[in-house]
């Protein structure tokens, strides 16, 4: 699995409780988040740099998890590169898992997307709900103060509240009926997300729906599950070793993690 930093981490934990028996390796790009403000090129090529990594060492299926990098880097990934690179092996992302679910739950079509700055501008979430349903209404917003927030740990601060009320006030205004999340970390915010949006809104966040989707996804797909090691190995890779991704990764993936540092460039 891939992300900008450890966002991500949600993802794994739902992904391994569902799927305990396989091996998963981590990768989270700290040394060069957050993603979420940089061009598309960037991202394409910090993200290229990190499957070429992952399937160096042995990885068979790829999940992007990081909106940003689905949205800005996984279509070339999966038409270009891997066709020349990596014919055998598979990148998934998790906007699609999210707008399937969305489309499922809405009932006045009309959708809201929080996301990074680049996962709006290249309104991925837009394009693949309007292919599920033509009808629907999407209204986005960006949110950039919400990835430095989680990463500084700060979510439960009277700032953040004011902050998360500021961006979601025009979803509410525009009745929307389906929120979707569409960053790793805002998942982390869901409790207070809730709050300010009440009970009535839908609230798409990934880890749970993602690690579903992947569980389906190695169903239907034998000749890639039986590639995978079964021994429930977990391991953590990080560009860059700081404090503050040791004790923050410990509490967004649950417990400890053993991080080790390595180089995609
Ligand atoms: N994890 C990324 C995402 O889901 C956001 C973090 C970043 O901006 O690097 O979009």
């Amino acid at each position: 699995m891939f992300d900008s930093g450890f966002g991500g981490l949600d993802i794994l934990k739902n992904i391994i409780k569902e799927l305990p028996q396989y091996n998963y390796v981590y990768l989270g790009d700290t040394a060069r988040m957050p993603y979420g403000t940089r061009s598309q090129e960037l991202i394409y090529n910090f993200t290229e740099q990190a499957i070429d990594f992952l399937f160096k060492n042995n990885c068979q299926l790829i999940i992007l998890a990081c909106n940003t990098a689905s949205s800005q880097a996984l279509r070339r990934i999966q038409q270009e590169y891997l066709p020349k690179n990596y014919p055998q092996k598979r990148v998934l992302g998790v906007i699609i898992p999210a707008t399937e679910t969305a489309i499922q739950k809405t009932i006045n079509h009309r959708i809201g997307v929080i996301a990074t700055q680049s996962s709006v501008d290249s309104k991925a979430f837009e394009k693949e709900l309007k292919k599920l349903n033509s009808k629907v209404r999407v209204f986005q917003k960006s949110c950039p103060l919400l990835v430095p927030i989680i990463e500084a740990g700060e979510q439960n601060s009277k700032a953040t509240q004011l902050i998360l009320e500021n961006y979601l006030k025009p979803l509410i205004k525009k009745q929307i009926d389906t929120l979707i999340l569409g960053c790793t970390h805002y998942g982390y915010l869901k409790n207070k997300i809730r709050k300010i949006v009440g009970k009535q809104i839908n609230i798409i966040s990934q880890g749970k729906i993602v690690a579903k989707k992947l569980k389906d996804y190695l169903f239907r797909h034998p000749e890639i599950e039986r590639k995978l090691g079964q021994d429930s190995k977990v391991s953590f890779l990080t560009t860059d070793l700081t404090d503050n991704f040791k004790i923050l990764g410990a509490k967004y993936f649950g417990q400890n993690i053993k991080l080790k540092k390595v180089s995609l460039e």
